[in-house]
């Protein structure tokens, strides 16, 4: 009866277990205390401390199925996935380990066993042959002898990859930790399939399969290159679920299998497509795998290390889906026919499959919008090429200005036997770095270079909208007549109602279209001399000097910038109010998520003064006050008492901000039209910005109001946890904080108690050296602190001895040398502690009369308690 997937696993656990093995879970796809691994890439990676010898393993041999994910880092495979018969992003490893358990032989017997007996997988002996390390003869011999596998069929592969240990039979998990040779095991698909033995010139075939690897772990790689041995050896194999499963199923692909197949038939389901036959079915079944678990395992799609990893994964698939014919959306739907064939497996996927439901379709919504602009520029470009290459700089367009990343290029050009200029890529984007480097805000600050004479009129007081007309296009720091689609540039306008960045008030975003869906986004505003430069990027058309747009300022954004900015007048006459004259206006921001603004004033604010003012700038708020312009000469505007820090001119006129009688001040900024507009204002910090200045940041609007609600949803949140409604809150925690410190007394108790009776039993322990009494002993105590109580409990019972006591927690010795005073003329505890901590790796130090120190050799603290004895007998003097 063939066996499916699942059963497969399940077997796999059941044979260790029934061999003494601890079933344990997969752990997740990231580990975040391990800095060195970009993803989980094998079983071994949850047990590294314990490889390494700095946690105690809680069971000596484990078995488990993990999750792992081979993209990016050093063990990385994307680019074959879809490609080969047996490369997956997402697989499944099956293990079983030994911590200072079994080694070679038992590792190497136990595999056999479920291999090729009957009970078992059953696998035809001859079928199957190893590999090992070249100079690693133990297994060797255990193949040989032991196993009794022919001398042709155990292959001994060296040093093949260029330096020492570089080999494909010397395994690490990543450039530094836990390593050591490996024995891989090989299954021969037949004669009727292309491919070389192992170690072969031509071993890249398909015929010979490796389907488990047994590492017998003994090294500890440090960053430079050295090899610690580990304190214990251990074991660490690991058996691709996939693999396995296609010997045991008789089939030659990976893709072939029950679970594939299943997943492949949903995906034909869903995609509604008639190509059953099409690579991109493989390439989407492996990837919705990695996909869906990484986001399960907290990863979210953006621009950024593993983000960035899965936002590539994503648009790969939803790209192969479209060749399909897939419709949009499609790609979210497989989850649940994924969570069915995972089976056991899916455990964490079923909990938190709304979520990553919601987070697949949200990234396939922005995905389809680069894809179309990005694929009608490929397009346009690959009909233009005569050559079989496309060169690196439309790579590198896509790639920047679309995120296409490259091996999304690469497979659209591969189905054309289209190659691309890697190289080329890898140019532009060092010419960008270097851009960027030289730039300042947008990729170049063009006002160095350029020098405009032109005068743009803003009207972006009185509108948001309006038709222009082009006078300047800067593309690449030169002034030039056309931008074309893709391009990044600066666009001039005769007048515009976009506000260029100043006065603390941020540049505006909108868009300038024209005809025939030309679309220039404006990513920021900024003056260049006169003018009021509009940067961006064009993504549909062309646009050229004369031609006339609509240019459009993002309306929401705008609208919340002004609540923020005429909030920040409200605010400074506040400080003044309650702080006094002494406020002045050092520096602000003003953009249309917040405010900042950075004042004199030489100490912290009080809670109180921060909350007046607060109280303040809400009731003129509430008293919805007209928020006046008016155009005045600049002397006027002086003697009306005008906080003249900002000065927009209009020749000898400033434009002035009154509300009420409570602010004046000069600003050439945009405002709300009355101050209720605001609605709410809420500080959200106040800090010291530099020396004899205070900054403060604060919200309006209803970024306030969810701002204001935060604190409340908190402490529903501890509410709930704690089971309590809000008014019980402080009972709860009150009588939680007694509790915590009852438990801790009771706890001391405990280990005083447990120190007494260790005591009584060491005490008997006592041997005698030349009349003199010695402990010395290896304890096990909850806490290393309880070694100093006992020493001290046995030196007032004996009242003079000599004392050496160890215990083992964290993965480390601790140690702890008593002497009483009477003795301290044949040795010092000191003394004693420094002889013994150069043993265990150790640093300490103490008194004559108590030392104590830690150390991390564990493996020698039984020869070094031996040894003592005779080191102290040694010290004492016979008088
Ligand atoms: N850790 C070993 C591997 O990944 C078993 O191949």
């Amino acid at each position: 009866m063939i066996k499916s997937t699942s059963q497969i696993r399940q077997e796999f656990l059941n044979f260790f277990h029934s061999k003494g093995h601890q079933i344990i879970t997969s752990s997740p796809l990231i580990l975040p205390d391990d800095t060195t691994l970009l993803f989980t890439n094998a079983g071994m990676n949850q047990f590294k401390d314990i490889f390494l010898g700095q946690k105690k393993p809680k069971y000596t041999r484990i078995t488990t199925a993990q999750r792992c994910l081979r993209v990016g880092g050093k063990h990385n495979d994307l680019e074959k996935v879809g490609y080969t018969a047996r490369h997956h992003t997402f697989f499944e490893m099956l293990g079983n380990f030994s911590f200072g358990d079994y080694f070679k032989q038992e590792a190497i017997s136990l595999a056999w066993e479920l291999l090729t007996s009957s009970k078992w997988f059953g696998l035809p002996k001859d079928k199957l042959l190893v590999t090992v390390y070249a100079d690693d003869h133990d297994t060797f011999k255990i193949w040989e002898k032991k196993i009794g596998l022919p001398l042709e069929r155990i292959i001994r592969i060296g040093d093949n990859r260029g330096s020492a240990y570089a080999s494909d039979n010397f395994w690490q998990m990543s450039e530094t930790g836990p390593c050591g040779p490996c024995s891989e095991i090989f299954f021969d698909h037949g004669a009727h399939i292309k491919g070389g033995l192992p170690g072969s010139t031509d071993e890249g075939g398909d015929r010979y399969i490796e389907i488990w690897n047994l590492v017998f772990m003994q090294f500890n790689r440090k960053s430079n290159g050295t090899m610690i041995p580990l304190p214990m050896p251990a074991v660490d194999t690991g058996m691709g679920l996939e693999r396995i499963t296609a010997v045991l199923q008789n089939v030659h692909s990976n893709y072939n299998i029950d679970l594939f197949q299943k997943l492949i038939q949903s995906i034909i389901q869903i995609t509604g497509t008639t190509k059953i036959h099409d690579k991109s079915l493989h390439v989407i079944a492996d990837h919705i795998r990695s996909c869906a678990f990484l986001i399960a395992d907290g990863v979210l799609p953006s621009n950024e290390n593993r983000s960035y990893v899965l936002r590539r994964l994503i648009r790969r698939a939803v790209r192969h889906g479209y060749t399909l014919g897939a419709q949009k959306g499609f790609f979210c739907k497989l989850v649940s026919p994924l969570i069915h064939v995972m089976d056991e497996s899916a455990e964490t996927l079923k909990r938190y499959q709304n979520k990553v439901e919601q987070v697949l379709k949200t990234e396939e919504e922005k995905c389809d919008k680069t894809l179309e602009k990005g694929l009608f520029l490929l397009n346009q470009e690959l009909s233009k090429t005569s050559d079989d290459t496309l060169n690196g700089e439309t790579l590198f367009r896509l790639y920047d200005t679309f995120g296409f990343p490259i091996e999304l290029v690469e497979d659209i050009c591969r189905e054309r036997h289209i190659s691309v200029d890697k190289v080329g890529f890898t140019l532009a984007m060092k010419e960008q770095r270097q851009r960027a480097r030289n730039a300042s805000g947008f990729h170049t600050n063009y006002n160095n270079v350029l020098y405009i004479t032109h005068k743009s009129e803003f009207k972006g007081y009185d509108c948001l909208q309006l038709n222009a007309v082009i006078s300047i296009v800067i593309v690449n720091e030169e002034i030039v007549d056309t931008i074309y689609a893709g391009q990044d540039g600066v666009i001039i306008l005769d007048c515009t109602p976009f506000y260029p960045e100043g006065g603390g008030q941020v540049g505006d975003q909108g868009t300038l279209t024209a005809h025939n869906h030309t679309c220039f986004i404006i990513k920021n505003t900024k003056k260049y001399a006169q003018a009021i430069g509009h940067i961006g990027t064009l993504t549909h058309g062309r646009l050229s000097k004369g031609d006339t747009v609509l240019a459009q300022v993002d309306k929401e954004n705008q609208i919340s910038i002004r609540l923020n900015h005429s909030a920040t007048h409200l605010l400074q006459a506040a400080l003044r109010l309650i702080l006094g004259p002494k406020v002045t206006q050092k520096g602000s921001l003003i953009n249309a998520q917040y405010l900042r603004f950075d004042f004199s004033y030489d100490q912290p604010m009080t809670q109180a003064e921060t909350r007046e003012v607060e109280a303040i700038v809400n009731k003129q708020i509430r008293r919805n006050l007209p928020i006046e312009v008016h155009i005045m000469e600049l002397n006027k505007a002086i003697t009306l008492g005008a906080m003249a820090l900002f000065t927009e001119k209009y020749d000898q006129y400033v434009r002035v901000l009154k509300i009420d009688d409570f602010s004046i001040e000069l600003c050439g900024g945009t405002h709300a039209q009355r101050t209720g507009d605001i609605g709410l204002f809420h500080i959200t910090s106040e800090s010291g910005s530099a020396s004899g200045v205070r900054r403060i940041e604060a919200v309006t609007g209803e970024e306030a109001l969810s701002k204001i609600y935060h604190p409340y949803d908190a402490l529903s949140d501890i509410a709930q946890l704690l089971r309590v409604n809000h008014r019980n809150l402080y009972k709860k925690v009150s009588s939680l904080i007694d509790c915590v410190q009852t438990l801790e007394k009771k706890t001391q108790n405990l280990q005083h108690q447990q120190a007494i009776q260790e005591s009584l039993l060491l005490r008997k322990k006592a041997i005698e050296i030349k009349n003199i009494q010695i402990v010395i002993s290896h304890v096990n105590v909850s806490e290393p602190k309880i070694l100093r109580i006992l020493v001290d409990n046995l030196k007032h019972h004996l009242g003079s001895a000599i004392i050496v006591l160890a215990t083992i927690s964290n993965g480390k010795v601790s140690l702890v040398t008593g002497v009483t005073k009477d003795l301290t003329h044949h040795t010092t505890a000191t003394e004693l502690l420094k002889y013994l901590a150069k043993q265990i790796h150790g640093k300490g130090g103490g008194s004559q009369h108590l030392a104590q120190a830690t150390g991390v050799n564990i493996e020698a603290l039984p020869t070094a308690l031996t040894n003592v004895k005779s080191w102290i007998s040694d010290k004492i003097k016979i008088i």
